[in-house]
């Protein structure tokens, strides 16, 4: 029986939703669409019967174009109900003397290292190991084969708070589908759009949305730190709507067609645009529209800079990429680098799985491409989820596979520990 995985992303500003048939050898089928969001707001939900009716528009949807009966769905936990912590945890190898370290050890001390950071308030949806102790030895990133004492782990705890999880369960279920996992937006699009060579140095992940900019910092492949900010494009449409005087949809769509960031003096200081409000014209300055623009998009810059160079230095950088279709306001991007000071990237889908299938889409162009980023990484780690890899263990999200194969692994490991 073919098994397909659905994957939701639950943006501030749309609902994107997309399934692939999922098998042994990768994802293939895909199927995608796009709905404005409903009952969610600033990553909140804020009317939980338009979220429930919203879902169930969008996989309505979804089913129409793709004839997939639809069950089960992965979803995105918006920003503001994350919880980034750190789990310490240590454990006794040997009575006395040292032993080697071995898989189950690295299990068992993560495990304690997850129970000691779960609390009744949070759902943990990522442990990612960050690095180990072997003897006081800090920073170990792999204790595999080392001989110690005594093994210490620090879990980096990417957690949803149990209050939305439920909301969002509850929302799930009303609109008569089952939640089967979750994963933050970041780190489901840093699964499509690393390539090898980004694994390599520094990279920082950047997706600026609606009302929100994650930020995720990997160091030679391994996340390092998670930034959540509480800004994006609407700062922009709302200067907009407070400084002309317009409602927030008529800055929004002035935003889309006419602002810009960067050199304002470009634009004659008379050129007019002529917005409709109330049945009535009204006149506004274009050089206004983008000095608002520029000004704002300034700030989020130089926000997202100051929170970067919280853990690293711009020189310490290889490659940011930015995502998020904020970044398709014209100049966004080159204000970005000029603030940075280092070359910014636009994030295109990289993982050849992923790549493979959106080949001759058409209608993925542009903002449309930037829109289903997170949606396509989460059909990514709910692949991870359902195939883990043979070591059992899903790399990024901690989710240990299935029991045969731990099992498995645990009979290789008692071989090498003692032949
Ligand atoms: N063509 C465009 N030019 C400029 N800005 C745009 C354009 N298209 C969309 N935006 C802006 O991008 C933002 C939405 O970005 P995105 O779709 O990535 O956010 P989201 O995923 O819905 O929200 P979040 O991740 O914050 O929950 C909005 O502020 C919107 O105004
Ligand atoms: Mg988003």
């Amino acid at each position: 029986m073919s098994n397909y995985i659905c994957t939701m992303d639950f943006g501030s500003s749309k609902i994107t939703a997309a399934v692939a048939k999922a098998g042994r050898k990768g994802l293939s089928d895909l199927h995608f669409t796009m709905m404005p969001s409903r009952g969610i707001e600033k990553g909140m939900i804020v009317d939980s019967a338009a979220f429930s009716n919203s879902i169930r528009a969008v996989l309505r949807n979804l089913l129409g174009k793709s004839g997939v009966k639809i069950r089960n769905i992965y979803t995105n936990i918006p920003a503001p109900n994350v919880i980034v912590k750190h789990s310490r945890a240590i454990i006794p190898l040997a009575e006395r003397g040292n032993k080697v370290v071995t898989p189950s050890d690295v299990m068992r001390v993560n495990h304690q290292a997850k129970v000691l950071g779960a609390n009744l308030e949070e759902e943990i949806i990522h442990r990612i190991p960050y690095s180990y102790s072997v003897d006081s030895k800090e920073g170990v990133l792999n204790p595999l084969g080392l001989y110690s004492h005594k093994l210490e782990s620090d879990l980096l705890l990417v957690c949803g708070r149990m209050s939305f999880v439920q909301s969002l369960s509850r929302a799930v279920n009303q609109a008569g589908y089952e939640m089967k996992g979750m994963a933050l937006s970041g780190i489901a699009a840093a699964e499509v759009v690393f390539d090898p060579l980004m694994r390599e140095g520094t990279c920082v992940f950047c997706d600026v949305g609606s009302d929100n900019t994650e930020m995720l910092i990997f160091r030679n492949g391994s996340l390092r730190h998670i930034e959540i900010l509480p800004t994006g494009g609407d700062d922009v449409t709302m200067e907009l709507a407070k400084s002309v005087d317009i409602p927030a949809v008529l800055a929004e769509d002035i935003k889309i067609t006419h602002a810009f960031a960067g050199d304002c003096s470009r634009i004659e200081e008379d050129k007019e645009v002529l917005i409709k409000r109330n049945n009535i014209y009204k006149p506004v300055k274009q050089r206004q529209i983008c000095e608002v623009a520029t000004a704002k998009t300034r700030e989020i810059c130089t926000n997202i800079r100051r929170t970067m160079e919280r853990t690293i230095t711009c020189g310490e950088v290889d490659t940011v990429i930015a995502a998020g279709r904020t970044i398709a306001l014209d100049g966004f991007l080159e204000t970005l680098e000029t603030i940075l000071g280092i070359p910014v990237r636009q994030a295109r889908i990289l993982n050849p799985g992923i790549a493979g299938m959106l080949k001759g889409e058409d209608i993925l162009s542009g903002q449309k491409y930037m829109a289903y980023i997170t949606c396509f990484g989460l059909l990514r780690v709910a692949y991870s989820y359902e195939y883990p890899s043979d070591n059992g263990q899903n790399p990024v999200s901690g989710v240990s596979g299935n029991w045969m194969r731990r099992a498995s692994a645990k009979i290789k490991e008692i071989y090498e520990e003692y032949f």
